[in-house]
Formats: structure tokens, C-alpha cells, sequence
């Protein structure tokens, strides 16, 4: 008999996690988990799934990953980010531990801003060599897909100087990176005694110039009582839908202002943030099939109330968790722990929270027929856990579990092997 022709063989796997399939999305309490399971990758795609036994070692050509004790999932899809921003602020961080909100911060000049005037003192290659560092955190975590947005430029030179870095830390690998323009993140300094300039800044000049450039796919703007009002969100929304761009919202993150309603509404693929969602506004997600993208790390670092992941599982809204990783309000690139929070801060189960980091994600960037689930002629974006259990990755929680990351079929990560290992080919491991 001939050999297997493939790149990756990972065989003996103690769980191998399927999740889903690409046309359920919504979280489920069930996984497909195939026990001693084994998967073989052609050309970075999956190509088989079934039992060890029916694969016997010795018939492949490929570099056999012997995966014994271990659990193998589909890569995290960090579907919520803003990555691309330099300097800390643990200042806000302890005014508000000593009772300050996020807004009256937010009003005296911090927040946003702060770190916006830091993005612009940076060159390219600075904020670069900054959101390499985390996109390496995130890979050391599993994430293999992640979402980037803009937002701590917000002229047109620095916007598009954040999604030229996104663009080439995309086009460099290993991870695979979503770009979002965030231009209407907040009202920058010069603006503020003139709003409305700024929203034609964003509509007449920003959006055209970035939609020409392709250096978005996704147009998210923080709709949010003191920052951009529903119908200066839904203008902004519709100019950029009129370019091509596809919709994301935060919404409801501090006030129920009615986001999740504007995001059902104008078809946006997910509704982020949310704590503060209303009934109608879950009823309007179950409606128009939009994800719900939920960020607990941002309610566990801000102390306040979580979002309501019970109620949109129950009304059968796609649920997808994300880090939200930025300065403000979550400075955290464990993905793993936010599904930890899922559970215990949120009442869901494991299996929902590994499917809404997955299948969830991809479903949140318009990648859930290519990523986020382990089925024949998906991505091998794969992540193999040093642990026999899946659930395990969130119960023995804050440290990572991550073995081995593989990226379309190649080993770009393994733990104890000094971590990177950029685009070399597969291999299997000492
Ligand atoms: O997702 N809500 C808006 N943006 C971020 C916070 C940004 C910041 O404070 O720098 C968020 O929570
Ligand atoms: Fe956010």
C-alpha cells in the first residue's frame, strides 16, 4: 500500500476536538470529539479525521506529530482587538481602583486620547515591532486568527499608518490578521469643539482613502452615550457599507444606548462589547443572525457587570469571545482566560465557551466556512493542548496550555522549543 500523501499527520490524540460544523455557529453544549483521534493536512488543508487505528503510522510520508496524552482543537479566532497602540496606562488604572469611572477619565483627557497621542508621536516601524510582541503572546496562547483594528490614530495619516502595520504584520505571518478601521474610536483633541467636522473627516475623506487602499474589511465604530450617538454611528456605518466594508459595532459596552438594535438593523456581522444589552436588543441579534461578540476580560478589568450570555445562547444568538486586548480597558492576550471568565463569571459551559472562541470568532471576522472548526477542506489551523481533557484549559486557569500551534498545516509555535518558529516547515516534535 502507498504512503499517505500529506504535510501534517497528528495521530493518537487523547481528544481531538472537532467542535461544529460550519453551518451551526451558535454555541452548543455538545462537541464533536473524536477519542484516540488522528487528522492529516494537504497543502495546509484538512484533508482526513477519524480514529488513529485507521491510520497506521508507518504509511505516511509526512512528519507524524504523536499527540499521545494530548488534546488537539482548532486555533482561537480572537475576533475583538486593538492591538496597534504604543504606551501603558496603569495610571487610569489606579484612578479608577480609587473610584474613578472609565468616562470621567475619559472627560479630564485620559482614555482613548491618551493613548492616541502616543500612537502619533509613534513611527510605523515602532508600533510594529509593539503589536509583534503581542501578536507573539496571542499565538503563545493558541490564537491563530485574530481581528486588528485601527482607532489610536484618528487622522487620516495616522489611521493609515496603523493598518499599513496590520497589512505587513499580515502579510508576514505566521498568524492570520482581520483588519477593521476604527477612525470613529473617539472625537480626537482637535476636533472636539467640532464633532461634525470630525464624522466628515471619517465619511468624506478617511473611509474613501482606506476602502481605495483595501486596508480594511471590517468598519467598527464605539457607539457609546458621550462618544459617537446611534445616528452619527449609523451614518458613519452607512458610508462605509456604500465603500464595501463589512459592519462591526461596539455597543451597549457602558450604556444601553440601543447598539445592538442599530447593528440587527444595518446587517452587521457582530454587535461587540454589549454588558448593557437590552431584551430588545437580544431579540434584534436572534433576528438578524448577527454575532454577539462578548469581552469579559473587559468587565473583569473595568469591575463591572458582565454581559448576558445565558439570555443570547438561550434566544439562540451566535455567540463569539474575543480578548479585546488594549491599553484601556483589557491589556490581557490570554484568550484561554477569558473563557475561563466565560464560565464562572457568566454561567457558560465549557463546550460553549470553546465554541464561541472558535467557531464563534470566525463566524464574528466572515471566516466560519474556512476556520474555527475542525472538518475536511477547512484551514489546519490547529492548536495541540499539553493537557488530556479540553476542559482543562479552563479550569486550571492563567497559565497556557498550548503545546504546539500550527498555521495552514506548518508548526509556527511550540512551547519549550523556544517558542517561535516562524514559517519552518513541520517537523515532528523532539
Ligand atoms: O473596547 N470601547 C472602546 N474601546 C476599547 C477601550 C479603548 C481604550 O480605553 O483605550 C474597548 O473597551
Ligand atoms: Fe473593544
Amino acid at each position: 500500500m502507498n504512503a499517505v500523501r500529506s504535510d501534517l499527520v497528528i495521530l493518537g490524540a487523547c481528544q481531538l476536538v472537532c467542535i461544529g460544523d460550519r453551518s451551526r455557529t451558535s454555541s452548543t453544549q455538545e462537541l464533536n470529539i473524536l477519542p484516540d483521534g488522528a487528522l492529516v493536512a494537504r497543502n495546509g488543508i484538512i484533508d482526513r479525521l477519524g480514529p488513529s487505528a485507521s491510520l497506521p503510522r508507518e504509511k505516511h510520508d509526512a512528519s507524524v506529530i504523536d499527540a499521545s496524552g494530548k488534546t488537539v482543537m482548532p486555533g482561537f479566532v480572537d475576533s475583538h482587538t486593538h492591538l496597534i497602540f504604543a504606551g501603558t496606562r496603569e495610571d487610569e488604572f489606579e484612578q479608577r481602583l480609587r473610584g474613578a469611572s472609565y468616562q470621567e477619565i475619559a472627560s479630564r483627557g485620559g482614555g482613548i486620547n491618551a493613548t492616541v497621542r502616543r500612537v502619533r508621536e509613534s513611527s510605523k516601524e515602532e508600533l510594529k515591532v509593539l503589536a509583534r510582541r503581542r501578536l507573539d503572546r496571542l499565538l503563545s496562547f493558541g490564537v491563530t486568527t485574530v481581528e486588528v483594528k485601527s482607532g489610536y490614530g484618528l487622522s487620516l495619516a495616522d489611521e493609515i499608518k496603523c493598518l499599513e502595520v496590520i497589512a505587513e504584520l499580515n502579510a508576514e505571518g505566521p498568524l492570520e490578521l482581520v483588519p477593521t478601521f476604527l477612525g470613529a474610536h473617539a472625537v480626537p483633541p482637535e476636533f472636539q469643539n467640532d464633532r461634525e467636522g470630525y464624522i466628515r473627516l471619517l465619511m468624506n475623506e478617511m473611509l474613501p482613502e482606506v476602502a481605495r487602499r483595501g486596508l480594511a474589511e471590517f468598519c467598527d465604530v464605539f457607539c457609546e452615550t458621550g462618544v459617537f450617538s446611534l445616528d452619527e454611528s449609523e451614518r458613519i456605518l452607512d458610508r462605509a457599507r456604500g465603500l464595501g466594508l463589512k459592519l462591526k459595532l461596539h455597543a451597549d459596552e457602558l450604556t444601553p444606548l440601543g447598539g445592538a438594535e442599530l447593528a440587527a438593523r444595518l446587517g452587521a456581522v457582530s454587535a461587540d462589547h454589549l454588558l448593557c444589552i437590552t431584551d430588545a436588543g437580544i431579540d434584534a441579534l436572534a433576528e438578524s443572525g448577527t454575532v454577539a461578540t462578548l469581552l469579559p476580560g473587559t468587565a473583569f478589568f473595568l469591575g463591572v457587570d458582565y454581559a448576558p450570555a445565558r439570555r443570547l445562547i438561550e434566544r439562540g444568538v451566535t455567540v463569539a469571545l474575543a480578548s479585546d486586548c488594549n491599553p484601556g480597558t483589557c491589556p490581557t492576550e490570554n484568550l484561554p482566560l477569558v473563557g475561563t471568565m466565560a464560565c464562572t463569571q457568566m454561567g457558560m459551559l465549557p463546550a460553549e465557551a470553546l465554541t464561541a472562541l472558535t467557531l464563534g470568532g470566525a463566524a464574528a471576522v466572515g471566516r466560519a466556512d474556512r476556520i474555527g472548526s475542525l472538518e475536511v477542506g477547512k484551514q489546519a489551523d490547529l492548536v495541540i493542548l499539553d493537557v488530556p481533557d479540553y476542559r482543562q484549559l479552563f479550569y486550571h486557569f492563567g497559565v497556557s496550555h498550548v503545546d504546539t500551534v500550527i498555521k495552514r498545516g506548518r508548526v509556527v509555535y511550540q512551547a519549550g522549543a523556544g517558542g517561535l518558529r516562524g514559517l519552518t516547515p513541520t517537523g515532528s516534535p523532539g
